[in-house]
């Protein structure tokens, strides 16, 4: 086992079902407040190497399902170093298709030998008094490339900027070997 090169710059793709906060994540980290309305997709955002923790420039980006094709996702998929899949804590549908859906998409849109890590964030913490962290334990199980799991509140500004050092961390410095030349040898 080999780790990928720790590249310069982190890449961090946000995905996950409509309506899950993606966009509203990403504008309460860089307004450090939760706005009520939000544009469908946040432009790509470039956060300098000096106000990041571990001091490397890192780029994020939003996806809006309803305008992007699927191509334009995986194209993004590609290019991202860590992704994060997003649900909705009040919307247990939103965490069921990231095992039947959007897991399934992103390993087919990395190579066979490299799995990029993926964290699984469960957003909107405030409108529920208990964790559903439980129920993740068993989809990371399934699919190691599940680095890290988080629940945050773009609203309530919890874990919100955790969740994106989780990410780069989880580039960084990652738990699991993500990168296999097992097949090569
Ligand atoms: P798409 O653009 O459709 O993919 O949605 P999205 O995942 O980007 O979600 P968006 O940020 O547009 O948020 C959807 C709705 O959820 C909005 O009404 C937000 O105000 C609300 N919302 C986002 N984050 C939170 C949160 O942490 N708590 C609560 N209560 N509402 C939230």
């Amino acid at each position: 086992m080999v780790y990928e090169t720790v590249p310069r710059t982190v890449r961090i793709l946000l995905l996950g079902e409509p309506g899950v906060g993606k966009t509203s994540l990403i504008l309460s980290l860089v307004t450090e407040e939760f706005t009520e309305h939000v544009p469908p997709k946040a432009e790509e955002i470039t956060i300098p190497a000096d106000v990041t923790p571990e001091q490397v420039p890192t780029n994020i980006i939003d996806i809006c399902i309803p305008e992007q094709s699927l191509e334009q996702v995986a194209e993004e998929i590609e290019r991202a170093h860590v992704i994060c899949i997003v649900f909705s804590v009040d919307r247990q549908e939103t965490l069921n298709k990231i095992a039947t859906y959007w897991l399934p998409f992103v390993r087919d849109n990395c190579p066979e030998d490299y799995r990029k890590p993926v964290i699984l964030v469960g957003n909107k913490i405030d409108l529920i008094d208990y964790s559903v962290i439980d129920n993740i334990w068993d989809i990371a199980e399934e699919y190691p490339e599940v680095d890290r799991c988080i629940e945050c509140s773009a609203k309530s500004l919890i874990n919100v900027s955790e969740m994106f050092y989780n990410a780069q961390k989880a580039v960084l410095h990652p738990i699991n070997p993500i990168y296999s030349i097992e097949e090569q040898e």
